[in-house]
């Protein structure tokens, strides 16, 4: 019996994480789950899987929550905070946490878990691409194991030899694919009035809101390059991306004999979630086999860098180094926010990036406390600036 901390419980991948544990409730036991707003879900959680905690951000929601549970008679025990987040991730009781809170937040608790020598599912990506040094780092000096849920990554994952350096293995290239978001050949004027609501219709992914966006306006992509980089120990000109608008190939890896090894599936993200819990076995996801003559066709393009300016942003970010992805991962962050308020234009994202980025002096970000320096004064700047652009 293996047991489970969910950290963004609540979320979009916290969700599936639960339905492929209530599949396999032999083999694995929820420890902590733990959310932010949606305490109605989190408490039916909690009924449902009794762990041992939940845990939210502040008292008064864990206030509400244990009257919820109270009402249900079940002991789950609340806790709160930051410093309960990572108590959840470092607890000798765990074996495994799934690290599946959106954005910077989920920086602390996901390092807490690879210090703690923790099985880490890491479906945050912006933790990796605003502290990839620091995180490897933490990751080298522990005897954690990291395994990527992103549907990507998972799939490059798979296509790679296991325990052998890329370039030994015959690795020529990396083909990260995108399925393009719902504006895939939408013009820059065209995207100019879209709504948060057609922003996170994603055409093929059923995601939270923020990935949503990211998708739409494409940095979601150049985050994965990042995340990608930091994972699989390659260089930004090592990855291409392809657009691929049936989402049915997850990602691909060339070698250098000519053959391209591909992971193929439904877009569903119990499969990566079924293959990083059960690693190195496999377990039944409840994801229905892909039939190829359904499929019937498969189509690759190249991606449109004129009308996602979000996504060369992101490239250049991998390109720099340094904290670029910090300083670009904290005002993407501020600047979807504001979006998903309305109070800027969708093509405005891209516009709150770019000034942030091209006013910051870039260092080394070598240590945690430099790389929350970054994310802290980034978002001042980005705020600041969309406090002159709103409407
Ligand atoms: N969804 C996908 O298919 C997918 C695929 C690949 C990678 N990812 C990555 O997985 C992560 C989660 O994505 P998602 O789509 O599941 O997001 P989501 O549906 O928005 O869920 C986010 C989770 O994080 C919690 N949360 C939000 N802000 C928090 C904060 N400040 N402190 C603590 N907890 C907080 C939320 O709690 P409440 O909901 O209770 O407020 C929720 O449990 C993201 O990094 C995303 O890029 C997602």
């Amino acid at each position: 019996m293996q047991r489970i901390t969910i950290l963004g419980a609540t979320g979009s991948v916290g969700v599936s994480t639960l339905d492929v544990v209530s599949r396999h409730l032999k083999k694995y036991e929820v420890f902590a789950l733990t959310g932010k707003s949606k305490l109605e879900t989190l408490a039916a959680q909690c009924q449902k899987f009794q762990p041992k905690y939940a845990v939210v951000m502040d008292a008064s929601s864990a206030e509400i929550l244990k009257g919820m549970l109270a009402a249900t008679r079940t002991a789950t025990r609340v806790i709160f905070g930051m410093d309960a987040l990572c108590a959840v991730s470092e607890d000798s009781d765990v074996d495994i946490v799934m690290a599946a809170i959106v954005g910077a937040a989920g920086l602390l608790p996901t390092l807490s878990a690879v210090k703690a020598d923790k099985k880490v599912l890491l479906a945050n990506k912006e933790s990796l691409v605003m502290a990839g040094q620091v995180f490897n780092q933490a990751l080298r000096s522990s005897s954690a194991t990291l395994l990527p849920i992103d549907s990507e990554h998972n799939a490059i994952f798979q296509c790679l030899p296991i325990n052998k350096s890329l370039s030994v293995a015959g690795v020529d290239k990396i083909l990260l694919s995108a399925s393009g978001g719902p504006f895939k050949g939408l013009t820059l004027a065209d995207m100019k009035k879209v709504t948060p609501e057609q922003a996170c219709a994603h055409p093929n992914w059923s995601m939270g809101n923020k990935i949503s966006v990211d998708s739409a306006s494409m940095m979601n992509k150049g985050l994965e390059l990042i995340e990608a980089c930091w994972l699989f120990d390659v260089n930004p000109v090592q990855i291409d991306i392809v657009i691929h608008p049936q989402s049915v190939v997850h990602s691909l890896v060339q070698y250098v004999d000519g053959s391209v090894l591909a992971q193929m599936g439904h877009p569903d993200m119990r499969t990566p979630i079924a293959h990083a819990l059960a690693w190195p076995e496999r377990i039944a996801s409840g994801v229905e086999n892909l039939n190829l003559i359904d499929v019937a066709r498969l189509d690759f393009e190249a991606p449109d860098l004129v009308n996602f300016p979000c996504l060369v942003l992101a490239l250049e970010a991998a390109r720099v180094g340094q904290n670029a992805p910090a300083v670009l991962n904290a005002a993407n962050e501020v600047a979807v926010e504001a979006f998903l308020q309305r109070r800027i234009e969708f093509t405005q994202i891209a516009e709150v990036v770019k000034e942030s980025m091209f006013n910051f002096n870039f260092t080394e970000p070598d240590s945690l406390e430099l790389v929350q320096e970054t994310d802290i004064e980034a978002r001042r700047a980005s705020a600041t600036y969309i406090s002159r652009i709103e409407r």
